[in-house]
């Protein structure tokens, strides 16, 4: 199979204070026990008020940048994956392009959540196959404490900048929320691509798909134009800006889908999973991770997770983890890799990718 693009470099940030679980549990009725038995988590990453998505991406781009050795100027498209925008609109291309001194190349926002990155690879591989990019710069970038129903007090407490004891009231309603507040961290992860010198070396197949049936288990239940306005005071006060997620139905999914996605994007590349090297699955819960690994039957030393350092980053999990395997030496040049993830729309797929 014939490879039209490849990645040239990659690189990652995270946001700027370390949050371990411990921290969590002084917010909502929740333990570092539960979290790490139930997720595999010990820690995530938080901004500072005041750092948004876009300034995430342009540290991540910075370093894909000097990874590949090219100049922001040379790039002349951009594409990013992100569910959670700096402003409603516009998107965070624009925003990067900018904050990277360029302007009027081309920035596209794409909105795939989970399966952000594996989405937009077929994307970036479809602009540079076509001609229309010849160094394109993709970037996964998410900061999930937007969401988070934490008051002054409580941020000051999960930051670390105070010990102060939370009223109970106040615990009782961030509780509403734990099974998903432990799970989330903010960071960016972003490649360099190009088209690929070597047919043999680069993107080889896509196995993408959507099922839009389920959307409720797992969307925002506002700040959408299906109300008027599309985000009001009373929306505020039922905490309707924090997302809802039916765990157990994501998590049926993601153990299901990830595998199909995995044997398919094989079939279709003339390969069998055994022939991956790597597998760098979307980094969501690492007993999701642990269930795709055992319905593909891959060993320890064939599937990279790093849940437990980051929590689930959204689109920028699997850049995260790619740049952590090529700089480790996980990676190596003639490596089959598989992406494979799993997200909101639902939407999923699998990547095949030879380093
Ligand atoms: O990338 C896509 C994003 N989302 C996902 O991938 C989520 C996928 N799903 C999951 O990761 C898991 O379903 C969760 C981690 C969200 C939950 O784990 P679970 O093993 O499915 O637990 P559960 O929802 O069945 O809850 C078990 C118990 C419940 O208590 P009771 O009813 O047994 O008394 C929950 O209320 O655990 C309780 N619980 C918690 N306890 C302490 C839920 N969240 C927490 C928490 N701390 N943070």
């Amino acid at each position: 199979m014939q490879a039209f693009s490849r990645i040239y470099g990659s690189g990652f940030v995270t946001g700027e204070v370390l949050v371990p679980n411990e921290r969590m549990a002084r917010v909502c009725d929740t333990s570092d026990e539960w979290i790490r038995e139930r997720s595999g988590i010990e820690q995530r990453y938080f901004v500072n008020e005041g750092t948004g998505t876009s300034d995430l991406a342009v540290g991540a781009a910075k370093k894909a940048l000097d990874d590949a050795g090219v100049k922001a100027e040379e790039i002349d498209y951009i594409v990013v994956a992100t569910m959670t925008p700096d402003y409603y609109f516009p998107g965070v291309g624009s925003l990067v392009q900018a904050k990277l001194g360029l302007s009027n190349i081309p920035a596209l926002d794409i909105r795939q959540q989970c399966s952000g990155f594996v989405y937009g690879l077929q994307v970036a591989d479809a602009l540079i196959r076509s001609g229309q990019a010849k160094k394109l710069l993709f970037i996964g970038a998410e900061i999930h404490t937007g969401f988070m129903p934490f008051s002054k007090q409580g941020w000051d407490v999960v930051m670390g900048r105070s010990d102060a004891e939370i009223p109970q009231a106040e615990k009782d309603w961030n509780s509403k929320f734990r099974h998903l507040v432990v799970l989330f961290g903010d960071a960016a992860g972003a490649v360099v691509m190009g088209p690929s010198e070597d047919p043999s070396r680069g993107l080889l197949g896509f196995a993408l798909h959507t099922d839009g049936k389920n959307v409720e288990a797992l969307y925002v239940p506002s700040a959408g134009f299906a109300y008027r306005p599309y985000f009001s005071d009373e929306h505020f006060k039922e905490g309707r800006g924090v997302p809802v997620m039916d765990g157990r139905t994501v998590f049926k999914m993601a153990v299901t889908k990830m595998p199909e996605a995995v044997h398919e994007v094989c079939a279709k590349a003339g390969v069998t999973v055994d022939d991956i090297n790597l597998l760098i699955p979307h980094q969501a819960n690492l007993r999701i991770s642990e269930g795709v690994q055992k319905a593909l039957k891959l060993p320890d030393s064939r599937v990279y997770n790093n849940i437990q350092r980051y929590g689930n980053t959204t689109a920028a999990t699997i850049p995260i983890a790619y740049n952590e395997c090529k700089a480790s030496g996980r990676i190596k040049k003639g490596d089959l890799v598989c992406f494979v993830g799993l997200g909101a729309g639902f939407h999923w797929g699998a990547t095949l990718m030879r380093e």
